[in-house]
């Protein structure tokens, strides 16, 4: 077997144990087999007796399928598949690879290299739900937390309800978000606030995560415009015992936290609401932000480009160009201001069309009148004049 053969085959198989072992394998499909007795194979991540297991099913000619499961460091067995097939293409939620052997031997691996470093970057990708026998062992919640039961997530036997299932998905992975970036939280008693905080599944999960699962001590601060829902959440905290978590009626422009804020967390807060949201993070020089924007109606009021026109004929397309170009542009403005940013996906993007987060990590130095914020601000201030017919930003 020539080098560069052998050397395609080791990344194939590293890549589809890492991306399994990661959680973002969605499948690997090994086509052209050798065997003539055999169509494919299949392989995806299962979750076997509490365990992820890669499950290989293989299609016979005869119609027949027969499955094997196998280990996450079993890379010998993985190899054992790819020598048998001439073509194997991965899908995972990092990207996509294909692995293609021609009959004469040259062997290439597209898009292979470029999966390795996302799967190997400190970033996040979207965590694929794994089928099973025991799909719970899988989130960072287990669905009998009693804050769970109580805001009528899971029954008292700490099952999910069918129809809060996808909130329960969403919540676990805000959380592996949340783990993602605690390296960059402060060690001892954290201040953490959800602004536009609603019914606030998403306080209590961060507050049970933080104080219950770590035993951390907790400053946490709901605030949301709607009178009923503070009563309500109050109320549900001091049922808890959620000593730290106070809920505050009132918008969120008006807010003065008295302590350094931590984290600000925001969950579909609608329309303007997010800018309002990133506004006070910034005003509050949060540590880190994550928000997941909700409806976005601005841009496209505002959107005025003659460049662009013939997107804005078509509605759809329209839309979709004015929800990309407010999220790029949120994060510029946080760049502006001293952050790394990131757009991440919150939960799989079949669930939910709202489902990009915004991460905004500040920077430990930075100048903000120095030359990369001037930088950045300019370069938002074009764009913002360039899409809207040369308006600039309310703001300013
Ligand atoms: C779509 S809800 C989302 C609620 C919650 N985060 C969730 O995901 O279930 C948006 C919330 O933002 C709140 N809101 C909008 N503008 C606000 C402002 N300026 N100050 C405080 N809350 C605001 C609304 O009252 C509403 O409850």
């Amino acid at each position: 077997m020539s080098d560069i053969l052998l050397e395609n085959k080791e990344l194939l198989c590293r890549l589809i144990l890492k991306s399994a072992q990661a959680d973002a394998l969605k499948k690997a499909v090994f086509s052209k087999p050798a065997d003539k007795g055999v169509k494919k194979t299949v392989m995806t991540p299962r979750v076997i007796s509490g365990r992820v297991m890669l499950q290989a099913e293989v299609f016979h000619t005869d119609n027949k399928a027969t499955h094997e499961n196998i280990e996450l460091d079993s890379s010998q067995r993985i190899a054992e598949y790819i020598d048998g097939y001439l073509q194997i293409n991965l899908i995972t939620t990092a990207g996509d690879c294909e692995y293609k052997l021609s009959q004469s031997g040259k062997s290439v691996v597209i898009g292979g290299l470029k999966l390795e470093r996302e799967l190997s970057a400190e970033k996040s990708f979207a965590r694929v739900q794994i089928g099973g026998n025991n799909k719970s062992k899988r989130y960072i919640l287990s669905g009998d937390e009693p804050f769970l039961v109580y805001l009528g997530v899971s029954d008292k036997n700490g099952r999910v309800y069918d129809k809060k299932q996808a909130k329960f998905r969403q919540i676990n992975r805000f959380l592996e978000l949340i783990r993602d970036i605690e390296k960059h939280l402060p060690e001892g008693e954290l201040r953490v606030c959800d602004l536009c905080c609603g019914k606030s599944y998403l306080s209590f999960a961060v507050y049970h995560y933080f104080a219950v699962m770590q035993g951390r001590k907790v400053k946490m601060t709901g605030m949301d415009l709607k009178p009923d829902v503070i009563e309500y959440c109050s109320k549900v905290a001091e049922h808890l015992g959620f000593e730290g978590l106070e809920f505050i009626c009132g918008d969120i422009r008006a807010y003065q936290p008295e302590e350094h804020v931590n984290l600000v967390i925001s969950l579909h807060a609608c329309d303007i609401a997010t800018d309002i949201v990133l506004e006070k993070a910034t005003d509050v020089c949060a540590d880190v932000i994550l928000s997941t924007p909700c409806c976005h109606h601005d841009m496209n009021k505002k959107l005025d480009c003659d460049a662009l026109s013939f997107v804005g004929k078509h509605s759809m397309l329209r839309q979709k160009l004015c929800d990309a170009v407010t999220d790029a542009l949120r994060l510029k403005l946080l760049e502006a201001k001293g952050y790394d940013v990131t757009a991440l996906e919150l939960i799989d993007p079949e669930e939910t069309p709202k489902n990009i987060l915004l991460r905004g990590i500040r920077k430990k130095s930075f100048d903000t009148n120095g030359e990369a914020a001037k930088r950045a601000m300019s370069e938002y201030i074009e764009a913002y004049a360039y899409l809207t017919g040369g308006k600039t930003p309310e703001f300013m």
